[in-house]
């Protein structure tokens, strides 16, 4: 099989798995090498004078005979030839003497080539076992077809339906007898079918009716040979033509490509497998197990595929409802003695900065925590601004602790905010920001939450975590697509931010008046990430809100531990320091191990997982956030389990 990757950077979807699977015939499930077609071809032009060469016969298979005809007729050697025996250029009224003088020439032949293609029974009798229907099409006419059928009975192919171009008025590469399958096979959406034949025809009759599509490279038309002519060339002469064919029908757009039906199997599997994966979340792609961008349902997907005015009333709508409902998910209430929600154009960090470089003043200094690399961040970027900044550090495997804060609070007394990140996204570490957000709150300093990995699905109350600022992204928990940060920060404090911007774009003050004033962004909003957003929303809404979205990251992150317990994959975090958003695992000690070819064949099968982030060991990070649910993380285990004994890294058991 032939994994067509540019075709399946996007591919049918909104279906949970195959139904049915339409078969071409000639040069697919009958008549080897597609000769009766060719030779009928060839015939008709010699009885006019003009010899036709094997690719010039073939070139427009798959269409309807008559455009087969008009097709040749249009090829500028055998127009000149025409026009030189005729004295004209060949004109409709030759196309249809042509045709009519076909007919008989086809059923003369068709017979001679009927014998059904070895293997095809048998596969058809599987797909019928594994519950799928059978539709077939065809260039011929019913006539024609109606022999063939009778014929690939008697050697045990029968299929449960059949179209001819005539019956719904337009053949290939037209949909419209595909259409007529899956109305009389009773399946859709189109999604649910695959389409499989032997000419770019086919494949484009497949994707015009947003199906699958499968191309047959040995069997069929590319080739051209009969079995016997087949089956004697010499093996290099074999795969040089094989390639040739494949290349052909990749090139029309086919998804796979195989060299008979007989090889049919794999590919369904693993189209279902894609339909299953991604039954929520279609443009494929690999699953992301990451901490962001993330695997986004298809529903989230769709929600962009519109063009919304910055200034439009319902835009502007949406984006008032977005901060609200932020707020909500916070436990927040709104106004001056509540929170406000203010959204920032580009990443987290963007949003990080527009708080570090506005809600701090030019006298006032910053407490950094650090127990990873985002906390470091924090750190640097408060200096970059020339913000007077200090840290109180904690190893990476260790959490923040509430008395040290408290501790250093207390004898730092000029500290003015205190910044944390509760989600330790280094390692999935998770920082008691409760505690930490009271002793701050003692101190009598403003608290600023970097929560980009956490909200949304660790639940988190605002006030009662004594939090001023909280900081989080639209592509994590909440399982929109990159392009906003947001930030839900206590109106006093808010207030207290204005003018002390360090920069014009990210000025939280002046981003939230803008909001306020007339509900649009300052400067250009990312208006498609939004529309996601919203739909994201209403999803994690469904979902039970933030615990009911916990509840299905604890399920993934347990799956997770389990089958890593198995392949005697090390946790590097204690247990009950690590969250279920994202889990770091130090390199397995087999020397066969070798991280990047750990990740490319993961990726191969369809797998993103994360390079480590720690500053003193090795590790690997696996996220189990996103569109993914306990069935993800399982197929992922068993895709690592079967990489780490291809590269000698131990023998592994999933049970
Ligand atoms: C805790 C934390 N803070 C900050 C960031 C930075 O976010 P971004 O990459 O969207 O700028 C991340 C990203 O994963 C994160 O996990």
């Amino acid at each position: 099989m032939t994994r067509i990757d540019h075709a399946l950077l996007s591919y049918p979807a909104g279906a949970e798995r195959l139904k049915a699977v339409v078969l071409d015939w000639a040069g697919t499930t009958v008549d080897f090498g597609s000769v009766a077609p060719a030779r009928t071809m060839q015939h008709l032009f010699s009885s006019r004078g003009i010899e036709l060469c094997e690719q010039e016969s073939r070139r427009h298979m798959g269409l309807p005979k008559k455009e087969h005809i008009r097709g040749i007729l249009s090829l500028p050697r055998i127009r000149e030839a025409w026009a030189q025996k005729y004295g004209s250029a060949p004109a409709d009224a030759d196309v249809d003497q042509m045709y009519a003088a076909f007919i008989p020439l086809q059923f003369a032949c068709l017979m001679d080539y009927s014998a059904v293609i070895p293997g095809v029974a048998e596969a058809v009798a599987g797909l019928k076992a594994r519950g799928l229907k059978i539709g077939s099409t065809t260039g011929y006419t019913r006539e024609m077809l109606d022999m063939l059928l009778d014929s690939a009975a008697r050697e045990g192919y029968v299929p449960d339906c059949s179209l001819t171009p005539g019956e719904v008025g337009e053949g290939r590469p037209h949909p419209f007898m595909m259409f007529e399958c899956a109305k009389r096979l009773g399946v859709y959406p189109m999604a649910a079918i695959a389409k499989v034949g032997d000419t770019p025809a086919d494949i484009r009759e497949g994707l015009n009716a947003g199906s699958w599509s499968i191309g047959v490279a040995g069997t069929g038309n590319a080739i051209g040979l009969t079995q016997a002519e087949y089956d004697s060339l010499l093996q290099t002469e074999k795969e040089e033509r094989l390639v040739r064919a494949r290349r052909e029908l990749a090139e029309a757009g086919a998804h796979y490509v195989i060299d008979s039906v007989a090889q049919l199997g794999p590919v369904l599997d693993e189209i279902d497998a894609r339909l299953h994966a991604t039954g929520n979340s279609n443009a494929l792609d690999r699953l992301l197990f990451t901490p962001g961008p993330l695997t986004t349902s298809a529903s989230v997907k769709s929600a962009m595929q519109h063009d919304a005015g910055s200034r439009d009333r319902e835009f502007i709508q949406t984006v008032r409802s977005i901060r609200t409902r932020l707020l909500a998910i916070g436990g927040a209430s709104a106004g001056e003695s509540g929170y406000e929600c203010v959204l920032m154009q580009g990443s987290g960090t963007f949003a990080i900065e527009s708080v570090i470089s506005s809600a701090i003043p030019r006298d006032g200094n910053l407490l950094v925590l650090v127990n990873g690399a985002y906390g470091r961040r924090i750190a640097q970027m408060a200096r970059i601004h020339g913000i007077a900044t200090e840290t109180l550090e904690a190893a990476e495997n260790e959490t923040i602790s509430p008395a040290a804060v408290a501790n250093r609070l207390s004898a730092s007394q000029d500290i003015t905010h205190v910044a944390v990140v509760h989600c330790e996204t280094t390692t999935g570490i998770l920082n008691p920001i409760e505690g930490i957000g009271a002793a701050i709150h003692r101190a009598g300093a403003v608290c600023i939450v970097d929560a980009m990995s956490s909200f949304g699905a660790i639940p988190i109350h605002l006030e009662s975590a004594h939090i001023d600022f909280l900081i989080s992204s639209a592509n994590k928990c909440i399982e929109g697509v990159p392009g906003f940060g947001f930030v839900l920060a206590r109106h006093s404090c808010l207030m207290k931010a204005k003018g002390n911007a360090r920069t014009l774009s990210l000025d939280l003050h002046a981003q939230w008046a803008g909001l306020e004033s007339d509900g649009q962004f300052r400067f250009t909003p990312p208006t498609h990430a939004l529309l996601a957003f919203r739909q994201a929303l209403d999803e994690l809404e469904a979902e039970g809100g933030p615990c009911g979205r916990m509840a299905r990251y604890q399920r993934n992150h347990q799956t997770l531990m389990r089958g890593a317990a198995r392949l005697d994959l090390e946790a590097y975090l204690r247990p009950e320091d690590q969250s279920c958003i994202i889990t770091t695992f130090r390199y397995p000690s087999d020397p066969g191990f070798e991280f990047t070819r750990f990740y490319e064949a993961l990726s191969d099968r369809g797998f993103i997982i994360y390079p480590g982030k720690l500053t003193t060991e090795p590790c690997f990070r696996i996220g189990t956030i996103g569109r993914l649910n306990p069935d993800d993380i399982a197929s992922l285990l068993e895709a690592m389990r079967s990489v780490l004994e291809e590269m000698g890294a131990g023998m592994h058991q999933i049970a």
